[in-house]
């Protein structure tokens, strides 16, 4: 999710693009970049490291050109460095291009352009844009993008400048959001609403598969063949904080709508057109695999409760034991840890200080390290032996919500490229599951159109003191998330059981009335797991069960039934997580709770 903003009209570019790329630095970025034209040339100016070191860098320069691009990089393919910042340009000098998403071909691309006797300065996979611009570049930019629209496969957000055709701009957008700002005698482009409000709330929204052509007198929507497209002016109600959300009240409501986006990415360029699992970010080779005998995952927090769906998915597909530990237990309890272990560390944002300890830790003991993390460059990817990069774009919110989907997705990614490595399930399986995952997107959005039932409970139940979350199997692990999200951002007391625990002493604390979330999701579970709901019911609890479409038995037991859709039981933990966030969202919305910064809680908590 990175920031792209670009300008043509009768402005000096340089403040315009600075100030743009500002407001929209809450999509986090770790390095920036702006190019101008100047006197008929491009001056590109880009480094790693804030957005204030550039603009403190071009203080005071005195910048004549009018027409320019802008770029804030949080980074998916490279670490954040001068050379990997954005603006990319090609051989000679002549075409710049920005871009938001993730070229999913870009390294057939890259191979392809080499040969092709072009040169590479950057390790990312925007650089092929520019180099297929000039391969392409037939005397018109916008017409050229549509041939490089043709090659290129992923998810883009891109604008180019070219010395050829100054003061013109030409953008395109495939599942990365882009919009025109339309404006007097000058006219934008920018990846999102907040850069453009000092100069215009009068917009158009691309679509996907659109291009845009901008000059200082006019903006000209092409469909992608060419063709042009009619678009009403779309007027911008939203203030600046509220553009920040994309329109949602808190960063929380925003994220966890984002999460069909962030499953959608995280899948991107790992799976083959056969249907296979392709990590290539796993240099362990089968022998290296088959010499593991045990995995070991190690986290905190949200991440923590991802590692518990990670061990029964591994278990179930890689025949390996697993054990999974709370970080600040692991680093601690000297863990029985040698070359033939795998331990994988599940970090949002690569810095939590406890992690990084248990990773040093598994590292000191000869045990090859995979981290799954949400941040390029952070110090747990760079401290890793592999790294399985989750593409869920900043989390800002302090409860974690897109991103542990996404750590679902990379654990199941990796559970069937063991799997595969090893055979421990026959092909077919494995192409069955792959093509569930990709169903995960849409089914999760579905949901997300569905959240009427879920705002109801919460609204009746913000009032609680107490709630319990059981489940079996996954979806103990799943209420366990579900528990968390709660607590911390309601402040109600709440816990996560496994549902046939409870008569074992918490049962005593179920009184009329306590709200129980019953994950009821998995089918070989589901008739213990009613009889637990039973048991509940016996006490007057209120039920809310959370069940797959197709359970109707559920119906029978609990005073509420909010079914997600039906997919492969090892996969309904991306699904039954979503109620539950947009549960604890609307109860803490309901109790006046700060929902992006819960009381006493940090987003990355980089301390013992
Ligand atoms: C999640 O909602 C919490 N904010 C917190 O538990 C978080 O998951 C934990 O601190 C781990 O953070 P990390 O994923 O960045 O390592």
């Amino acid at each position: 999710m990175c920031g792209i903003i670009g300008y043509t009209g009768f402005r000096p570019a340089l403040p315009v693009l600075l100030d743009g790329l500002a407001r929209l630095e809450y999509r986090g970025y770790d390095s920036a970049g702006v190019a101008l034209l100047e006197n008929g040339q491009i001056q590109i100016y880009k480094q790693a490291g804030k957005l204030a070191a550039l603009a403190q860098r071009l203080n005071g320069r005195q910048c004549a050109g009018t027409t320019g691009i802008g770029h804030t990089r949080w980074a998916t393919h490279g670490r954040p460095t001068d050379l990997n910042a954005h603006p990319h340009s090609d051989c000679g000098g002549r075409f710049v291009v920005v871009h938001n998403g993730i070229i999913e071909n870009y390294l057939s691309l890259r191979e392809w352009l080499l040969a092709e006797g072009h040169v590479f300065s950057s390790e990312t996979d925007t650089e092929v844009l520019p180099h297929l611009v000039e391969h392409f570049y037939d005397g018109d930019l916008a017409s050229t993008l549509i041939r490089v629209m043709e090659k290129i496969k992923g998810s883009y957000a891109l604008v180019a400048l070219s010395k050829l055709e100054p003061e013109r701009l030409v953008a395109a957008r495939q599942d990365s959001p882009l919009v025109v700002g339309l404006g007097r005698e000058e006219n934008f482009f920018a990846s999102d609403i907040p850069a453009i409000l000092p100069y215009t709330r009068s917009a158009h929204i691309l679509a996907d598969g659109e291009l845009a052509a901008i000059t200082r007198e006019n903006a000209a929507i092409f469909d992608h063949a060419g063709k042009r497209v009619s678009r009403p002016v779309f007027a911008v109600k939203w203030e600046a904080a509220q553009a920040e959300k994309g329109g949602y009240a808190h960063f929380m409501l925003k994220e966890i709508h984002e999460q069909p986006r962030a499953l959608k990415d995280t899948l991107r360029g790992r799976l083959a057109e056969d249907g296979r699992v392709e990590l290539k970010e796993i240099a362990l080779s089968a022998d290296e695999l088959k010499n593991v005998h045990k995995i070991f995952i190690t986290a905190c927090g949200t991440a923590y409760h991802a590692g518990l769906v990670g061990k029964y998915v591994l278990e179930k597909l890689v025949r390996i034991p697993v054990e999974t530990d709370i970080a600040s237990e692991f680093r601690y309890r000297q863990p029985l840890i040698d070359r033939r272990s795998l331990v994988v560390i599940i970090s949002q944002s690569g810095e939590t200080a406890d992690s990084l300890a248990a990773l040093r830790e598994a590292k000191r003991l000869g045990a090859p390290v995979i981290a799954i993390t949400n941040v390029v460059g952070s110090s747990i990817a760079r401290e890793a032996d592999h790294v399985l990069y989750t593409w869920a774009g900043p989390e800002i919110a302090v409860a974690s919500t897109k991103a542990y989907t996404a750590q679902l997705i990379a654990l199941y990614l990796l559970a069937l490229h063991l799997a595969d490595a090893l055979g421990t399930i026959p092909a077919k399986d494995s192409r069955a599951l792959v093509e569930e995952l990709k169903s995960l997107s849409a089914r999760a959005q579905a949901i997300l159109d569905n959240c009427g039932p879920i705002k109801e409970f919460a609204l009746s139940h913000a009032g609680c003191k107490d709630a319990f979350f059981i489940g079996r199997g996954l979806d103990y692990a799943v209420a366990m998330e579900g528990s968390l999200k709660l607590k911390e951002i309601s402040y109600i007391h709440a816990e996560a059981y496994a549902a046939g625990e409870l008569k074992h002493g918490t049962l005593a604390l179920i009184v009329a009335g306590v709200p129980v979330i019953a994950l009821a999701t998995q089918p070989h579970l589901l008739e213990k797991t009613l009889s637990n709901v039973k048991e509940v019911k016996a006490r007057d609890a209120t039920v809310l069960a959370l069940a797959t479409e197709g359970m109707p038995e559920v119906d029978k037991v609990a005073d509420q039934v909010y079914s997600i859709p039906a997919t492969h039981p090892l996969l309904t933990p991306v699904l039954a997580v979503i109620p539950l966030q947009l549960l604890a969202y609307y109860m803490a919305v309901a109790r006046g709770c700060d929902v992006d910064q819960p009381r006493n809680l940090a987003k990355s908590v980089t301390v013992e």
